[in-house]
Order: structure tokens, then C-alpha cells, then sequence
């Protein structure tokens, strides 16, 4: 675990490295790199799909109308973005606001996965299709999965991963707002189980020893039941 000062100035960093991203060609029509923002130091993480109109100009994640839904519902669970730390899947804006092409997610996703892995949440809530599939690394749709959390491995840290649908679903049609109020209303439950346990971090064995030591037999039984491997 890293102090808070380590913490943000590692995270600067990687949004150094993300400014200047040329990995898929939506470097070619974004403004702005939008890395995310909020509390390096949240125990909860919200994942978008993509910056849209109003964020590639300012350069922050959500805040437009769906960004204004998600301060309310925030509120009424008695947080605000100083609380949290709020990110996308993709860090540019597809063309037309487009859905995220294959290509795209995976150019971006380690950027993802290095944000996790610093701010070390407890809690993520991937909020739509796009970023509840790339963390769970499967197809299965966000009307199947909303509301029912589940232990995920994001790179090396373990966490609740919560899936909600994306606000900008609810904006218009009110039964999915009701939805999405009503599991927003089960995150402080979520949050007060506390970080899950933690995945042993894998030991760095020195040159010399790989070199004289044996092949070993893979092991037979599994000690614990493994969390599932996100894409990452
Ligand atoms: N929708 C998203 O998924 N992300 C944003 O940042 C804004 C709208």
C-alpha cells in the first residue's frame, strides 16, 4: 500500500504518460485525454463508458446531464466527488459519441488497470455495458447483472465489482432510474464490508535460483477458490 502523497504523485504519472496517448486513432479527434478525477485515495470507484461532447472539452469525466444524475444519486447516499474517484473506460471520445470499438478498449485498458491498482478501491461500480463487460471479461449484458455484486480480480486488486446501469440510460426512462436508485442505495452496505482479502503478491525469484531449480509440477488442488481473472 502506498502513502497518499506516493499515491497521487504515481497516479500523475500514469495521467503524464495518458496526456499524450497515440495508441488507437482517437488521439486523432479528441481535445482532451479525459483521465478521470476525484480522490486518489477512494475506497469507491465509478467506470464509465467514454467522454462525451462536454467532457473532451473540459477534460473531466461526467459532467454533463448523466454526470449531474450521478452527483444527485450520489447525494442521496450521503457522498459527493470528493469521495470517490470517478474514470472511464475509454480516456477519449469516440467520434459522434459512437460506441467504444474493440480496438479502442483494448489500447486503453491498461491505463484502467494502473488506476486501480493505485487507488486501490474496495468498491467499483462499472456503470453500463461497456465497462461491466471489459471488467468482468465476459458478454454477459448489464440488464442481466445490475445490482449483484461479486469479488473481481482488476489487475493485482482484489474488489467488489458492482454493476449499474450507465445514468445516461435512466436519464430518460424512469423505471430504469428507479433501478439504478435503488442498487445506488446498497453501495454504503458494500463499502462497509470493508476491502476483500487480497490477492498474495507474486514473489520475485532471483535469476540464479530459476537457473538451478527444477521444473515444478503444477499443483493439483487449488488452496482457496481463485476470484475469476478480469481482461486485465
Ligand atoms: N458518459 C460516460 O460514460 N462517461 C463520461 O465521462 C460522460 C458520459
Amino acid at each position: 500500500m502506498s502513502s497518499a502523497t506516493e499515491r497521487r504523485s504515481l497516479l500523475k504519472a500514469v495521467y503524464e504518460q495518458a496526456r499524450d496517448c497515440r495508441r488507437c486513432a482517437l488521439h486523432q479527434s479528441r481535445t482532451t485525454v479525459v483521465f478521470g478525477s476525484g480522490n486518489a485515495n477512494a475506497e469507491l470507484m465509478f467506470i464509465g463508458e467514454a467522454p462525451g461532447a462536454n467532457e473532451d472539452r473540459m477534460g473531466l469525466p461526467f459532467v454533463g446531464q448523466a454526470g449531474k444524475l450521478l452527483d444527485k444519486l450520489l447525494a442521496e447516499i450521503g457522498l459527493n466527488r470528493q469521495d470517490v474517484f470517478i474514470a472511464n473506460t475509454l480516456k477519449c471520445r469516440p467520434p459522434d459519441n459512437r460506441d467504444p470499438h474493440p480496438n479502442e478498449i483494448e489500447a486503453c485498458q491498461d491505463y484502467l488497470r494502473r488506476q486501480v491498482e493505485l487507488i486501490e478501491p474496495s468498491v467499483i461500480c462499472s456503470l453500463g455495458n461497456f465497462a461491466t463487460k471489459l471488467l468482468r471479461a465476459d458478454s454477459t449484458g448489464i440488464s442481466r447483472l445490475h445490482g449483484r455484486e461479486e469479488l473481481r480480480l482488476i489487475g493485482s486488486r482484489a474488489v467488489r465489482l458492482y454493476p449499474l446501469y450507465h445514468p445516461a440510460a435512466a436519464l430518460y426512462t424512469p423505471t430504469t432510474l428507479e433501478t439504478l436508485r435503488a442498487d445506488f442505495r446498497r453501495i454504503p452496505e458494500l463499502l462497509a464490508r470493508g476491502t476483500p482479502v487480497q490477492p498474495e503478491p507474486l514473489k520475485e525469484i532471483p535469476e540464479a535460483e530459476l537457473e538451478d531449480s527444477e521444473p515444478e509440477e503444477p499443483p493439483t488442488i487449488a488452496l482457496e477458490p481463485l476470484p475469476q481473472l478480469g481482461l486485465f
